[in-house]
């Protein structure tokens, strides 16, 4: 089937994933930025998602969408290697015009899916996964606070610098990840007419700015709220 075994084919995978990937984060920033302005607001969203049938079914069609997408770029990844062949340990002579990102886009995934794991560990695993377990209370900094209180957590981890900080490293590893990644997806669906070309750069380039000014906006406020 060529949309499995093509590199187009694999390319479209991997786009349509991330763009899905994509409006995820959209959706994700919105609701982290209502954590500043509501704390109540913000629990409330926590509790309605829970761990309801809705919010697992969504979690796992998720879950499924970054599972393509990091294999897909993994298989596309060695493909690309194994048909440069030992050229790819000559001295790298890249024009200019070919953007940082775009030849650092497997090792900005690595790094963005390192603290995604990071984060699942602080949030998630606490969160949802400890009350598909049957808890309904979790031990957090010597207290223990309700697993659908998701603004005690923001709370309790952006109060501390170092997390503050990694988190913010995050964020700027996916902007770059995000400024390119769209632009070549809307470049393989075949969106690509001169005009639309540029658009399409800046268009993605305000997703991703949007997304992550949108975090690090939620990040810095809590941190900031917690020096008070
Ligand atoms: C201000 C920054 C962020 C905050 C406050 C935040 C908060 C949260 C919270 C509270 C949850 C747990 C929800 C639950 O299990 O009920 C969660 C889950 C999650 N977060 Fe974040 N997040 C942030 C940034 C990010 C970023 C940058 C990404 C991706 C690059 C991300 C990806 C995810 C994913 C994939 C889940 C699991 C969603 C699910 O279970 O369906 N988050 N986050």
């Amino acid at each position: 089937m060529w949309l499995l075994n093509s590199s187009i084919g694999k390319k479209l995978i991997m786009s349509i994933s991330g763009l899905f990937l994509v409006l995820f984060l959209l959706f994700h920033m919105a609701m982290n930025v209502t954590a500043v302005f509501s704390e109540d607001a913000y629990n409330m969203i926590c509790s309605l998602l829970g761990s309801n049938w809705y919010a697992v079914a969504g979690t796992l069609v998720l879950a499924a969408g970054f599972i393509v997408h990091i294999c897909y770029s993994i298989l596309l990844t060695l493909q690309n290697r194994k048909a440069r062949g030992s050229d790819r340990y000559a001295v790298n002579s890249r024009p200019k015009t070919v953007e940082w990102s775009s030849q650092n886009m497997f090792v900005l995934g690595l790094i963005v899916v390192g603290f995604l794991l990071l984060h699942f560990a602080q949030f998630w695993y606490k969160m949802m996964f400890a009350e598909l377990m049957g808890h309904h209370q979790i031990e957090l900094g010597g207290a223990m606070v309700s697993t659908q209180a998701g603004a005690q957590f923001i709370k309790y981890y952006f109060s501390n610098v170092v997390i503050v900080v990694l988190y913010l490293i995050w964020y700027v590893a996916l902007w770059f990840h995000l400024t390119h990644g769209f632009w070549s997806a809307i470049q393989t669906i075949g969106w690509n007419n001169t005009i639309w070309l540029k658009r399409w750069q800046v268009i993605g380039n305000i997703f991703a700015t949007v997304i992550c000014l949108g975090f690090a906006f939620v990040t810095i406020a809590f941190y900031l709220k917690s020096l008070l």
